[in-house]
């Protein structure tokens, strides 16, 4: 499927056409990575943020938000509820935080690893060379960053550089796939300025960048951050964020990415909080995230408003999320979850 096959299904709104759609992604899924669905421990580490990036709630200039750093203590105990809940990966994700050194993030993962040895997924933002290179070494297995839209304008507008740094994360993204982590991206649904063509451009680019690991969401605007006060211009042929579009968009990584890991993710069920995390996972997903951030941090980690599943522990998770796998036909998977066919 080239980009312009791509942008024909974005723009499709015949519903039986559509349907045709959610049937290729889920016998793709079904064939290729099964019926395993993959769990992966989301913990929360810190809201800290260097960046200002326009669409994010913890961006730096966001002086409304409380601060916070999980002790490496609680981020252990976090992981032991991982192993106890019977998932496979722990995912440490956090802002960009200069604070989370690299020789403590080193230590970390150390800890995790000789603990519970589960598989063990970083998703930091953009570091220097040698943490990943020393966090690699020490043990992590994977690396999420997601590119967010390979329209540079748009991008730039979005997304300012740090201070005397390039912004290309798909400089970052290849050194991680050397330095042997798998590599996940992915991208923002129906940015403000995003029309159909770019979106288009972005899925063909999962599989030219043969993605282990593919994240998609609807764009939420958050009310403390540039994209979420000032009504944009309209642009002619503006992607819709939408749970409806960012099905499609799943439903299309699937189908150029056959063997990726891609999540039913948070931002989907947000918009769709009754069927979003199951009509994901039948429409090309075979991963999903369950919140592991204790409950206090977790408040505090509005990337965007309302996040789903904001209120749940992971208790309630955990025998929802049961149910909800047998009733679709699933079935939790065993182990890491690695990227099959590889
Ligand atoms: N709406 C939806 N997703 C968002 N993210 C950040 N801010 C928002 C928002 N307002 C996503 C970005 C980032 C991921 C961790 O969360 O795509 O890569």
């Amino acid at each position: 499927m080239n980009a312009e096959d791509i942008a024909g299904w974005l723009r499709c709104e015949d519903r039986r056409k559509l349907e045709e759609l959610w049937e290729r992604a889920d016998r793709v899924r079904r064939d290729t990575v099964g019926d395993d669905v993959h769990l992966r421990g989301l913990i929360e580490i810190s809201n800290f943020c260097v960046r200002r990036c326009a669409y994010c709630g913890i961006r730096a200039p966001n002086t409304h938000v409380t601060r916070y750093r999980i002790t490496d203590v609680e981020i252990l105990d976090c992981a032991d509820k991982a192993v106890e809940l019977g998932y496979g990966t722990v995912v440490l994700q956090a802002g960009e935080d200069d604070g989370l050194t690299r020789d403590w993030v080193v230590e970390l993962v150390r800890a995790i690893k000789e603990r519970t040895g589960l598989a063990i997924t970083l998703s930091l933002g953009e570091r220097p060379t040698g943490d990943f290179v020393a966090w690699r070494k020490a043990g992590a297995d994977r690396y999420l960053l997601r590119f967010e839209t390979s329209d540079h304008d748009l991008y730039d507008r979005i997304h300012p550089p740090r201070p005397g740094q390039e912004g290309d994360r798909f400089s970052r993204l290849r050194l991680l796939r050397d330095l042997g982590y798998e590599v996940g991206s992915g991208v923002l649904i129906g940015i403000p300025g995003q029309n159909f063509d770019s979106l288009a451009v972005d899925i063909a680019l999962f599989a030219e960048l043969d993605l282990d690991m593919i994240g998609v969401g609807p764009f939420i605007p958050h009310p403390e951050t540039p994209l979420g006060r000032e009504p944009s211009p309209p642009v002619a042929d503006q992607v819709p964020a939408t749970d409806a579009m960012a099905y499609k968009v799943l439903a299309l990584a699937r189908l150029v990415c056959p063997e990726s890991n891609i999540p039913s993710t948070t931002a989907i069920a947000t918009l769709d909080p009754d069927g979003g995390r199951a009509t994901g996972l039948s429409r090309g997903a075979n991963v999903v995230m369950p919140n592991l951030t204790p409950d206090r941090y977790r408040v505090l980690y509005e990337i965007y408003p309302d996040k789903s599943v904001l209120s749940e522990t992971s208790d309630v998770c955990r025998t929802d999320l049961n149910a909800q796998l047998l009733e679709l036909g699933r079935r939790p998977g065993r182990g890491p979850g690695n990227r099959t066919g590889k």
